[in-house]
């Protein structure tokens, strides 16, 4: 059984997933390692962005990280064969409904930050976004021509109650190990899901959760509170779409966008899906420059979440901390190193 998938994908996603593979040969040498192909470099190989045997495998493995996916050259490709179809199809497909992205200031990088040292020092805020469901999946979904000319584009947000639940109550579950305190974000202002999203929330909080305190925030409250005074949440629990936009503000809020990992998770005893935030930022890719370390910790969030070996996961974010705090900075976070240096760095530290 393979241990950790490694699904290094397209521009710099393989560029940060060696630095991982550095990480893992190092701390955790006894861990199987495998990689595929995926994404739009699967696309061009072998005509789709997730093949059948990649799924199998993924679901088959303890853990998978994944890089990142998409760049221009696929822009024109067919919708279902694109490289975040694939994204989509791996997350469905392995049934990794909550997604945890915490965003968390490491005391170095306070500055580093486009808002003020004191908004954003000491932040430690878990986003639970939920991963399979909503306008993400919903049907219908289709762009058809009108006769009298134009088009018309539609997309179905949808949510049923057992979805909601499930996500909610991986929010208070993780509410209870933090501070306590769960936010839940929707627009019950003007859509029936966000309606229907505050009502499950409210109700499982009664039954199972009433020791947590929850508030409920609309969505485009949370965006502003987050660049306000974003110290006030612990746990923020929302839909795909509203979480795919908050979780991009909040890693904003610790540096750089290269900073942030997440681990998405199905039932118990299947494995977690680990990627890092960013996207494939075709801009730089190839030129060695990308921040590794949000994949690094998302690899750090294997070790805790999957491969039950927290002490090596402790020491992981440790050396990151330790790297940071001697000044290692890539380019996103006013420094110069290349990311090859970057997990040298770490790698030092550990
Ligand atoms: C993310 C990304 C993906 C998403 C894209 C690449 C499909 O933005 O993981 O946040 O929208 O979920
Ligand atoms: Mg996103």
């Amino acid at each position: 059984m393979t241990d950790l998938l490694l699904l290094p994908g397209d521009g710099i996603g393989p560029e940060v997933t060696a630095q991982v593979r550095r990480v893992a040969e190092k701390l955790t040498p006894d861990l199987s390692l495998d990689e595929r192909p995926f994404g739009g470099i699967s696309y061009d190989q072998l005509g789709t962005p997730l093949a059948d045997e990649t799924l199998a495998a993924a679901k088959a493995a303890r853990a998978v990280l994944m890089g990142a996916v998409g760049g221009p050259q696929w822009a024109a490709a067919p919708r279902d064969k694109r490289p975040e179809a694939g994204l989509l199809a791996l997350r469905a497909g392995m049934g990794v409904f909550a997604n945890l992205r915490p965003a968390l200031c490491f005391q170095p990088l306070a500055d580093a930050s486009s808002l003020k040292r004191e908004i954003v020092e000491g932040l430690d805020l878990m986003i639970v976004r939920e991963l399979t469901g909503g306008i993400y999946f919903g049907i219908p979904r289709f762009i058809e021509d009108l006769p009298g000319g134009g088009r018309r584009a539609v997309d179905t947000q949808v949510y049923t109650t057992a979805e909601i639940e499930r996500v909610a109550r991986v929010a208070f579950e993780l509410a209870r190990g933090r501070r306590n305190k769960v936010a839940s974000a929707e627009k019950s202002n003007v859509m029936d899901s966000g309606l229907l999203w505050r009502e499950v929330v409210t109700d499982l909080h009664k039954r199972d959760y009433a020791d947590v305190e929850l508030t409920h925030i609309l969505a485009d409250n949370a965006a502003m509170q987050l660049v306000r005074a974003p110290k006030q949440f612990d746990v923020l629990v929302t839909d795909n779409l509203f979480g795919d936009i908050l979780s991009d503000a909040a890693a904003q809020l610790t540096g750089s966008l290269g900073m942030l990992p997440s681990a998405a998770l199905g039932v118990a005893g299947t494995p977690g899906l680990y990627e890092p935030i960013h996207g494939s930022a075709p801009d730089i890719a190839g030129k060695g420059v990308a921040n590794p370390l949000a994949a690094i910790l998302s690899f750090e969030m294997a070790l805790r979440w999957s491969l039950d070996r927290p002490a090596e996961a402790d020491r992981l974010y440790a050396a990151v901390g330790a790297a940071l705090e001697a000044g290692a900075r890539t380019a996103d976070l006013g420094g110069s190193l290349t990311t090859v240096q970057m997990g040298d760095a770490v790698l030092a530290r550990l």
